[in-house]
C-alpha cells in the first residue's frame, strides 16, 4: 500500500516544519525591516535655504489659489503637510508663506532687497495649515530667471541662468521656522544652480494630471528641543 509522506504525522518533522515556518518570518521580517530602515534613515529635517531680495513681508492670506483662473503657465498642484522632526506629528495651524516669479521668470518687486516695497502682490501669499498639518496651493509653474550682473557677493553667478524654484518660509509657534525653496527634478538648470544643485531633496516630483501637474511635499521642522 503506497501511502502519501505529507499526509503521514511526524512530531519531529511538524516541528522542523514550525521551525522553518518561523524562520521564514524572521527572515522576511528583515526583508520588511530594509525599507523601513531606510524610511527612518530618509526622514530629516527640511534644508534651508537664503530667503533671498525678493521676499517681502506682509504678503496677503490666500485659499487654495495663490495664481488665479488666467494667470499664463502650468498649473500646479502643491500639496503636503508640515510635520515634527519624527516626520509623522503634524504641525496644524503652521504658517506657510510662499512667493515665486511668473511664467516668464518675473517677480511682482520692484526694489529687490526691500523687504518693505509697498507693491501690489502677485504670486506672492500666506496660509495656514489645517488641523492635521496640511496644506494644498494652486500655483503655476515659475519660470526661470537669470541672476542679474554685478550683484554684490553674487558677481561670480552673474547672467547664470536660476533653476525654477518656489521660495518658502514655515513659522510654527513651537518649532525651528524653515526658509527654502522647492525646485523641480528634470530642470535644465537644477544641477548647475548654486543652491538648488546640491539639495536634491528640495526637488519636486511632478506628475501630469490634466490639466495639473501635481507634486506633493511635506516640512519637516526641527523641535529646537535638546536630543
Ligand atoms: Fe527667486
Amino acid at each position: 500500500m503506497s501511502h502519501n509522506h505529507s499526509f503521514e504525522f511526524d512530531p519531529k518533522l511538524a516541528a522542523r516544519r514550525k521551525f522553518l515556518r518561523h524562520t521564514a518570518l524572521a527572515l522576511s521580517g528583515v526583508a520588511i525591516g530594509v525599507p523601513a530602515l531606510k524610511a527612518a534613515a530618509e526622514c530629516k529635517i527640511t534644508e534651508q535655504e537664503i530667503l533671498g531680495p525678493m521676499y517681502n513681508y506682509g504678503a496677503p492670506v490666500f485659499q487654495l489659489k495663490l495664481a488665479e483662473d488666467g494667470e499664463p503657465g502650468q498649473r500646479l498642484l502643491l500639496r503636503g503637510a508640515v510635520l515634527s522632526s519624527d516626520c509623522k506629528t503634524p504641525l496644524a495651524n503652521t504658517l506657510i508663506e510662499i512667493w515665486q516669479a511668473d511664467d516668464k521668470g518675473m517677480y511682482d518687486k520692484a526694489q529687490p532687497g526691500n523687504f518693505l516695497e509697498n507693491m501690489k502682490p502677485h504670486l506672492r501669499g500666506m496660509i495656514l495649515t489645517d488641523a492635521k498639518g496640511r496644506y494644498e496651493i494652486e500655483t503655476i509653474v515659475p519660470g526661470a530667471y537669470p541672476i542679474p550682473p554685478g550683484v554684490p557677493g553674487l558677481e561670480k553667478y552673474g547672467n547664470l541662468t536660476r533653476a525654477r524654484h518656489i521660495h518658502i518660509k514655515v513659522e510654527p509657534f513651537l518649532h525651528t521656522s524653515l526658509t527654502t525653496q522647492l525646485y523641480f527634478k528634470g530642470d535644465e538648470h537644477l544641477a548647475g544652480d548654486p543652491w538648488g544643485g546640491h539639495k536634491p531633496a528640495l526637488a519636486l516630483d511632478m506628475k501630469q494630471d490634466g490639466k495639473f501637474m501635481k507634486a506633493d511635499f511635506d516640512f519637516v521642522l526641527g523641535t529646537g528641543l535638546k536630543g
